[in-house]
């Protein structure tokens, strides 16, 4: 059996290639070969005759990126993804993910998702920004749907900021999110594999509301309670995540799942857990693919 760990061709610093050689490390210690190739290599397209056409004889894909085009692709022409495009996509877009979870008794911050506009000169409406003021309270988190490393998650601390982010990201998805002043500067990260919960810590900032390792946060050994355990794992087993960091948020009341992170990072939570992650997710992937279970060959 031959596997690749895709990885982004732009965008694979030293964080994304720790988690692909880990991975591909423990694979081979497990018989299994595979190969770290980059997205940009036309793997599958929508091929001559309507039919995909494929650039890997590989059996399966570990997708370590969260650009689901090649990855649909994949799994059309039969090879096993993980995770898979469909649960890449619903974590990829915030907006998505709390509307996957929502009904499901999974509490979350309330959330509004902004109204897309499609011209640059068309101006936002005082009364859409007096509604989401009103009904969220201020200060008051704007995201972009799209985003990671905490980068475009913005605090607007009164009406005038929530004026100028919501301005500058009008022509955007985004979401206007209530703030969860509790959590300032913290949260929790909960790594599922398979469905259970396999390494958790704080993650802490002294200098940000926001938590993130890649803005400033730093991660402590916790233990889990089971009210985290149970957010974290149900929203990987609705989301049907074979991997996910999920961000879980301390509200006044308990957990609140801020997102679920399908191609969450493991350098620091490996260093601070001492959980060998990577196998954790590599023995996973082959008990799905029945290797080694009458299956290896
Ligand atoms: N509603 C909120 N209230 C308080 N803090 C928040 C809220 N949403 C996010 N944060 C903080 O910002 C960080 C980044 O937000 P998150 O939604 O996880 O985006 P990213 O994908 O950039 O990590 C979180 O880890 C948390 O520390
Ligand atoms: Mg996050």
């Amino acid at each position: 059996m031959k596997g690749i760990i895709v990885v982004n061709a732009f965008d694979c610093g030293k964080n994304v290639m720790y988690k692909a050689n880990r991975m591909s490390d423990s694979f081979s210690r497990r018989g299994v070969q595979t190969k770290i190739v980059p997205n940009d290599r036309f793997l599958a397209v929508v091929g001559e005759g309507g039919k995909v056409g494929l650039n890997t004889d590989a059996d399966f894909a570990v997708y370590l990126d969260k650009d689901k085009y090649v990855q649909y692709l994949l799994e059309k022409a039969g090879i096993a993804v993980f995770n898979s495009a469909r649960s890449t996509e619903l974590c990829d877009d915030k907006m998505m993910t709390h509307i996957a979870l929502v009904n499901h008794g999974i509490d979350m911050p309330m959330t509004l998702g902004g109204a897309l506009c499609y011209s640059g000169e068309s101006q936002l409406k005082e009364e859409y920004l007096k509604y989401i003021a009103d009904t969220l309270g201020l200060p008051l988190v704007v995201k972009s749907c799209y985003g990671s490393y905490g980068q475009q998650v913005h605090l607007a601390e009164n009406y005038s900021t929530l004026k100028e982010i919501a301005s500058r990201l009008k022509n955007s998805a985004t979401l206007f999110q209530r703030y969860v002043k509790e959590s300032h500067g913290k949260d929790m990260r909960v790594i599922v594999v398979g469905g259970k919960a396999v390494a958790w810590m704080t993650r802490r900032s002294e200098i940000d509301f926001r938590s993130n390792v890649e803005a400033g946060g730093k991660g402590y050994v916790c233990d889990l309670p089971d009210s985290f355990r149970r957010i974290a794992e149900k929203s990987a087993e609705i989301l049907q995540l074979d991997f996910c960091g999920a961000d879980i948020l301390f509200g006044k009341d308990g957990p609140l799942l801020c997102e679920a992170n399908s191609n969450a990072m493991i350098g620091e939570a490996e260093r601070v857990t001492e959980v060998d992650i990577a196998d954790c997710y590599v023995n996973h992937i082959l008990n799905k693919l029945n290797y080694g279970a009458g299956g290896r060959h």
